[in-house]
């Protein structure tokens, strides 16, 4: 691939590479990068670092490429709810529109009818790897690994755990019921073919729904599943609302939502938690400790009114965080609705604290954190860049892999375009024919472009493993 390239580097930091030279294998891994490359020397550099046999991607004008999104908590059972209950809250909301239409997959038919076009919408959006909740069913949650698996996603799929406090047609009749399906969706999306990198595109995940939905015997059956296979990665919800907690307290008989999970032994590097916007310090501390990521979902936590998590304040205490869209919690399933309204999120909260109307108002003390750099401030371009791509890799374990380019990495990208001809054009204006000298400003509008008021019209290719899946381009 030859043309612009943006790669986010860290929280604070993206790299824009103007004429950059990307080599991927046919395994669809990286092999080099190579900057400052003229476009009179792409053929002569590629045969002088040794390759014979090879084919050039030149990007037209106004494209540039950049990682793959990675969205770490979407519900794909719900896609056919989006946008509607938004003036209820968590508790009634499941109960009146969530469970019924997630009982629905009870049919696989319905699950096939369904979850390809699930898959192929967060595909099209630019979302490369995707934590999936399923259902409860064991049959349909197959039919979800099997379809992403198709389509050539990155993607974890888990089956629901839930034995309690749910209605009689939407449960599961016992916890050992429960552990039974789960074990057979591991065994299940075990047996899918790995990647030409040989190793698994899709990845089963723990999925106990929320601690009110698993009665005490159900999570400790899943903490000694967790304890058997140490590598195998955990999602559930945590402090997303009021009510939510307060029922936590109750039936648990505890003051510590984070804590029910971690006495199951359920908190560890590989668990991704969605929300947290009512976590107290000791939580927090407590979910560093066990260095557990965490999923923003801004869309959804406005959307079903559950309140503003305080992002900065876990970036500042080097809490992993990554971003999800929470479909049908939020609306869209695209990572970069989760990019605007996390950037709302933290600007609500960064004029909360000016006007001193938060506890936080004056300054909250942190005797363990060493630097106050996000808390209560809206949040760089930068960082909602990182969270979106190497911020999410992080959550899901998958640095080493994705969420950045690099040499070894897998290439999971975006061919972006935010020229004249996408129908979302940019103010930058940028015909077809055009070829210009890109330079690294023009690239730093762009992506913020990009990021603000872009959508499925500007990207035209979504390249997961180096094979293009996705995108406008893009034909089955
Ligand atoms: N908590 C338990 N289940 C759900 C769900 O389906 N969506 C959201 N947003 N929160 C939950
Ligand atoms: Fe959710």
């Amino acid at each position: 691939y030859y043309g612009p390239v943006i790669n986010p580097k860290s929280l604070t930091l993206y790299e824009t590479i103007p004429s950059c030279l990307l080599a991927v294998s046919s395994t669809g891994n990286i092999e080099w990068i190579a900057a400052d490359i003229t476009a009179s020397h792409v053929h002569e550099t590629i045969i002088q670092k040794g390759c014979t046999d090879f084919d050039v991607v030149r990007l037209g004008s106004g494209e540039f490429i950049i990682p793959g999104f990675i969205d770490t908590h979407t519900h794909a059972c719900q896609f056919s709810a989006i946008g509607t209950g938004y003036d209820k809250e968590l508790l009634d909301w499941l109960a009146d529109l969530t469970y019924p239409g997630e009982a629905r997959f009870s049919d696989p038919d319905f699950a096939r009818r369904i979850y390809p076009g699930v898959v192929r919408r967060t595909l099209n959006c630019g979302t490369t790897a995707c934590c999936y909740y399923g259902t409860l069913h064991l049959e349909a949650t197959k039919i979800l690994a099997n379809v992403a698996h198709a389509m050539g996603q990155r993607a974890f799929v888990g089956k629901c755990n839930m034995d309690q406090s749910a209605p009689q047609y939407y449960i599961e009749p016992s916890p050992s019921e429960s552990i039974q399906a789960t074990k057979a969706l591991l065994e299940h999306i075990q047996t899918l073919d790995h990647s030409p990198a040989g190793e698994p595109l899709v990845h089963p995940i723990l999925t106990p729904r929320f601690a009110i939905s698993c009665s005490p015997e159900l999570l400790k059956e899943l903490g000694k599943l967790a304890a058997a296979n140490p590598s195998l990665a955990i999602q559930t919800h945590v402090s997303e609302n009021k009510e939510e907690v307060k029922e936590v307290h109750r039936l648990f008989g505890c003051d510590s939502y984070a804590g029910v999970y971690d006495t199951y032994h359920l908190l560890r590097e590989n668990t991704i938690l969605a929300h947290g916007i009512y976590l107290t310090d000791d939580e927090v501390k407590l979910l560093k400790e066990r260095n557990v990521g965490i999923s923003h979902c801004p869309g959804s936590n406005f959307h079903v009114n559950s309140g503003v998590a305080r992002v900065g304040e876990w970036l500042d205490q080097g809490i992993k965080v990554g971003l999800g869209t929470d479909v049908s919690g939020g609306y869209s399933p695209s990572i970069l609705t989760a990019v605007q309204h996390a950037s709302i999120a933290s600007k609500v909260i960064a004029m909360e604290a000016r006007s001193g109307s938060h506890r936080n108002g004056h300054g909250h003390d942190h005797p363990h954190q060493a630097t106050v750099q996000f808390s209560n401030k809206q949040l760089p371009i930068a960082t909602l860049f990182y969270l979106a791509t190497l911020g999410g890799a992080n959550v899901c374990c998958l640095q080493q892999r994705v969420g950045s380019f690099g040499p070894g990495k897998a290439f999971d990208a975006l061919v972006v375009s935010v020229r004249n001809d996408t129908g979302n054009p940019g103010v930058w204006g940028v015909t077809p024919s055009e070829s210009e000298d890109v330079s690294e400003d023009v690239m730093k509008g762009w992506l913020e472009q990009f990021l603000f008021c872009g959508d499925d019209r500007n990207i035209r290719r979504v390249i997961v493993q180096g094979k293009v899946v996705g995108g406008l381009d893009f034909t089955e």
